[in-house]
């Protein structure tokens, strides 16, 4: 867990000094760029590596009833036999993260902890959404630095955002909602003892580095505040291929952009590249019909066949000389 952390300050803290000595450009503008080509064609060349891989078996996991005789009601949705049912599911899982729902955990009980209890446990599911949603919403948010004019949906998702009025700026629910999110995912890991024996720097790195990009975000907007219009403009300049100066701009922006360069670097290579690879898992995206339909195993190899006419149109002869029987005489054959 400190390795992570530690590997992210770092990267804040070299950036962060690196930009204030006249490196800006280096962090602002080489690292974005090469950090963006690397998780474009990353996620392609992984998606397009998951898309050929052939699925030998009918694999759907399955979390309820199958489709069976008329009085026994099937679970459409959690054991779909339709392409429906699948996209139900699917819809149901990418944007209500329904299997993360049915979370349980289990507990010793009893007085030398011989018994087990399981039950269920929302918290993941209801923090995992709040991050996920929260994240998509800052995303949607920063729209306002790319564009011009700026969008009028980005513009109305700011309005609602700072509802609260809060301070100035505006304070931003989803960026404190999303911080508290993360600091729970991360808690998680730390204080859950089962939990913390499994993660590795892998599990701990990318909440780290969220942790990073909001922190450095946040401060951005209310502590250390970036002239917003002249952060616009150099983030225009960017967006066009054609970079302006970034004197005068507030290292922490350029701390800012340079984890977020290194998420999209690290994307593809992580587990994170779960975003695309949900919608390659035979075990979401394939229907339970697997005693009615023939699956067919992409690894077997092209089938040689000698039908019974062939069969006997080779044999016909031979056949008939020991007296077996015809589905055609030898004189009808030759017809
Ligand atoms: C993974 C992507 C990113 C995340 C999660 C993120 C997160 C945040 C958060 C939470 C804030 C605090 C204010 C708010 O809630 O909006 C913020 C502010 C800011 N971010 Fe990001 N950010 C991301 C990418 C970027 C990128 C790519 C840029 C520019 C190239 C950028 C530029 C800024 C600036 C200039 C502010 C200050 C905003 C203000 O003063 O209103 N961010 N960011």
């Amino acid at each position: 867990m400190f390795l992570s952390l530690l590997l992210v300050l770092l990267i804040g803290a070299v950036a962060w000094a690196g930009s204030a000595v006249g490196f800006a450009s280096l962090f602002g503008v080489a690292l974005p760029y090469l950090a963006l080509a690397v998780f474009i064609v990353g996620m392609v060349c992984r998606m397009a590596y998951w898309a050929k891989s052939p699925v030998p078996f009918c694999i759907p996991t399955t979390g309820g009833q199958e489709q069976s005789l008329d009085f026994i009601k099937q679970a459409k949705f959690d054991c779909p036999n339709t392409r429906i049912g699948v996209f139900v599911r699917m819809f149901l899982e990418i944007f209500l993260f329904r299997s993360l729902f049915r979370n349980t955990q289990a507990d010793l009980v009893g007085n030398n902890g011989t018994g087990t209890v399981y039950y269920s446990s929302k918290w993941l599911w209801c923090f995992a959404l709040v991050f996920h949603y929260c994240f998509l919403l800052v995303f949607l948010r920063h729209f306002r630095f790319f564009t011009e004019p700026v969008p009028f949906w980005t513009t109305c998702l700011e309005t609602l955002d700072g509802v609260m009025q809060i301070g100035a700026p505006r304070f931003f629910m989803t960026g404190g909602i999303l911080l508290a999110a993360l600091l729970f995912l991360l808690g998680r890991r730390v204080f859950n003892e089962q939990l913390r024996y499994i993660s590795l720097v892998n599990d701990y790195f990318p909440l780290w580095l969220l942790v990073g990009i909001v922190c450095t975000g946040v401060c951005l907007r209310y502590f250390d505040k970036a002239e917003i219009a002249m952060v616009k403009i150099f983030i225009m300049g960017i967006t066009h291929f054609s970079p302006v100066s970034p004197d005068g701009i507030t290292p922490l922006f350029f701390a800012h952009v340079t984890l977020v360069s290194a998420l999209l670097l690290y994307f593809p290579f992580s587990k994170l590249a779960h975003m695309g690879g949900i919608f390659f898992s035979p075990t979401r995206n394939m229907a339970n019909n697997s005693r009615r339909v023939r699956h067919i195993n992409p690894w077997n190899p092209p089938k040689q066949y000698f039908t019974y006419a062939e069969y006997e149109d080779t044999y016909r002869d031979v056949m008939a000389e020991v007296g077996l029987p015809l589905e055609k005489e030898p004189d009808r054959a030759a017809e």
